[in-house]
């Protein structure tokens, strides 16, 4: 079949690089996609929110299937566009994108199902968010409702910084209509575990777990960043964790979404809070986590496209999922000054190497072809991933292949997957 990847990032590459490995794929595109992605699929010129120019696409190509990979574009619609056309599509409807789309539904969600999160009040007046504020206990978290890149998010530690955050969020709008409306919700404190999962609408089955490194410099220090590396699985993400979460999480997810005429198919992945108190849902997201397909993806054992098919026809409880028994880390290489500002254009050497070894993956992210030389072209360049039989040989794989590559302005953190010492 002719497969269209609608996307630009690692997670993108990731997604085509396990596609490939399918008998039942034919030819592969992506939209727009990257250097690294034009080795499995060819790379078309269209941008993931130019939904016209996508449906005309793979109606002139008679594509079979597309893969959403992106969350603007689900958020969006998209989705809803490509079946209109009569097109198989991945990937939740707009009505169900929501769950990542707008906070606010989600909290709301959960609270009207019974599904652990944190307390929490939603606002549209700045005025009665800061009333809120004048009584309530620090630090507190302060969310935009919408989408914004993964730095919609502020931390505040006394009544004057939230006040500033009210402001920044629904004044300035730093994170443009994303802070039309507001989450305000009490601080958690534990680790963080990333768990995905296909759903068909009323089966979930999950992936195996993953964490991933949120801040820009080495001690979860520095800015929030899409993410600078992750690691799989999660060794505090245990049986018992996992039980509480299928018992009161994923499934009353998925059923509150039917429950609520909004049904799920695609990726739902849980961001999760292990607190004394037990898991709680910090988010949710509508699509597999970047970089948490880079070390999940070259896990599994299924064929991606039967998986995402079973999603679509809703037959997923027929899929006996299945992860390799061994662990991947996945370092990014990020250019000097991500987040904020950073050059773009310098060469990339050494990628051939990949090539060379079993079990090592380099996921571009930001690159792109100059005459003929790969280049960087973003912030968060490369997802230099490595499998080994457990995590610290994963781990010291992954640092060993970051080695191998090198360009102008190369930034990384050196203490990706350090958590795994404390097991
Ligand atoms: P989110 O986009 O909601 O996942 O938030 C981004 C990051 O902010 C999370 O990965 C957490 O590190 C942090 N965060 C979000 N909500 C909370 C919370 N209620 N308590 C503590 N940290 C939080
Ligand atoms: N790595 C976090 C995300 O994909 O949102």
């Amino acid at each position: 079949m002719k497969v269209l990847i609608v996307g630009s990032g690692g997670r993108e590459h990731a997604i085509a690089a396990s596609a490939a490995k399918s008998s039942k794929v034919e030819k592969m595109y992506c939209a727009p996609g990257n250097a690294g992605i034009e080795e499995f699929a060819e790379c078309v010129p269209i941008g993931a929110m130019e939904f016209e120019k996508l449906v005309a696409f793979v109606k002139e190509k008679s594509i079979d299937l597309c893969i959403v990979g992106m969350d603007d574009p689900l958020v969006g619609g998209l989705v809803d566009e490509m079946e209109a056309a009569g097109i198989r599509t991945f990937g939740p409807r707009k009505n169900a994108a929501i769950l990542e789309g707008s906070k606010a539904f989600s909290k709301d969600l959960m609270k009207k199902y019974h599904i652990p999160t944190a307390a929490y009040e939603n606002f549209t007046d700045p005025d009665a968010a800061i009333a809120y504020l004048e009584t309530a206990k620090f630090p507190i978290v302060l969310k935009a409702d919408g989408l914004a890149l993964g730095k919609g998010v502020l931390i505040c530690q006394n009544f004057e910084e939230a006040k500033e955050g009210v402001r920044t969020i629904m004044l300035d709008k730093k994170f443009g209509t994303a802070g039309n409306e507001m989450v305000i919700e009490e601080f958690m404190t534990g680790r963080e575990v990333s768990v995905l999962s296909f759903v068909d609408g009323k089966t979930i089955k999950t992936m195996t777990s993953a964490q991933d490194h949120k801040r820009a410099g080495d001690g979860d220090t520095g800015l929030n960043t899409g993410g600078m590396g992750t690691f799989s699985p999660s060794p505090f993400y245990t049986k018992e964790v996992e039980e509480f979460c299928s018992e009161h999480i994923y499934q009353a997810t998925v059923d509150a979404m039917a429950a609520e005429g909004r049904e799920f198919k695609g990726v739902i992945f849980f961001g999760l809070m292990l607190t004394e108190e037990g898991p709680k849902v910090l988010e949710y997201n509508a699509r597999f986590g970047d970089p948490e397909a880079q070390v999940v993806l070259p896990r599994m054992k299924n064929d991606l496209i039967e998986v995402v098919e079973a999603c679509i026809d809703g037959t997923l409880d027929q899929v006996d999922l299945q992860f390799e028994d061994n662990a991947a880390v996945c370092v990014v290489l990020a250019s000097e000054g991500y987040p904020v500002s950073y050059e773009k254009g310098f060469p990339i050497q050494g990628l051939e190497e990949f090539n060379k070894h079993e079990g090592y993956y380099c996921f571009h992210a930001g690159t792109k072809l100059q005459d003929g030389q790969i280049v960087t072209n973003g912030g968060r360049v490369l997802g230099v991933t490595a499998k080994g039989k457990d995590l610290k040989e994963a781990r010291a794989n992954a640092y060993a292949a970051t080695e191998w590559v090198q360009f102008e302005n190369k930034y990384m953190r050196h203490d990706i997957g350090k958590a795994i010492d404390e097991v």
